[in-house]
């Protein structure tokens, strides 16, 4: 069966809004484990908008299934994931303006700096995923330098407008979710998966695991928040009886 990572960043991001200490990722990353996620994903980012140093060693010292430390080639994050030495590490591109990941990462034009820490990486015995878009020569390149995994990027795919457009998409992941396998690399894929896009890519032939975020995290808002009221009123009625 195809693996489940939950992407908790914006449990972080929602905690950073009034810089306190909930919601809590680390009893996210419970509820999410409780109900049957297979691991737990988070994006150590160079600007640290969401999730912080102290939330991924908590998580890595809490968490019973595993660790997907999403992060940068930058030198300083390089050196953290060597001390926390996460289950999997996802190699992602970052500019401080973007809203989220915006394109996978560039191998070809980064090969000596990415095969690089891919090496420090692997030497730490963490499993090394790079996310890359759906283009045969960025796999190849993956291969070549090592790593264990490709994430397959599917936010054209997930973006894309029409009907037509969103098939041609799934047609390039599904050729590069091929030649990935054929190379031997373990294949992943996400960004933009929700509840309405996600069978067709869970249906890809070898496909490992899929990383979700963001529609699960808004998805939670509505079908929690009926007993999060619920519970509110409980509350106040308490007080009314004393
Ligand atoms: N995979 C990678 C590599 C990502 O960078 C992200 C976003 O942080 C995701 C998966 C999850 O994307 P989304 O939040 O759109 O589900």
């Amino acid at each position: 069966m195809v693996k489940l990572g939950i992407n908790i960043d914006h449990i972080a991001s929602i905690r950073n809004l009034r810089k306190g200490f909930f919601p809590d990722p680390v009893e996210a990353a419970r509820i999410v484990e409780s109900a049957g996620a297979n691991g737990i994903t988070v994006h150590l980012r160079e600007d640290r908008r969401h999730i912080n140093d102290d939330d991924v060693k908590k998580l890595k010292r809490n968490i019973r299934t595993k660790l997907n430390l999403e992060m940068s080639v930058a030198p300083d994050i390089v050196d953290f994931a060597k001390k926390i030495i996460p289950d999997d590490v996802c190699l992602v591109p970052e500019k401080r303006q973007e809203l989220t990941t915006e394109g996978g990462l560039d191998v070809i034009s980064n090969e000596r700096k990415i095969e690089r820490v891919v090496d420090i990486l692997r030497s730490k015995n963490i499993r090394v995923s790079i996310f890359i878009d759906p283009d045969l020569r960025q796999i190849e390149t993956a291969k070549k330098i090592g790593a264990d995994f490709v994430e397959l990027h599917t936010g054209a795919y997930a973006n894309a407008k029409s009907k037509n457009a969103k098939l041609q998409e799934l047609n390039k992941i599904r050729l590069a979710a091929e030649s990935a396998l054929q190379l031997g690399l373990g294949l992943n894929a996400g960004h933009g998966l929700d509840y309405r896009n996600v069978k067709p890519i869970a249906k890809i032939n070898g496909m490992h695991e899929l990383n979700i975020g963001y529609s699960v995290i808004c998805r939670a808002v509505f079908v929690g928040l009926f007993q999060a009221v619920k519970e509110m009123k409980k509350e106040i009625k308490r007080l009314e009886k004393l």
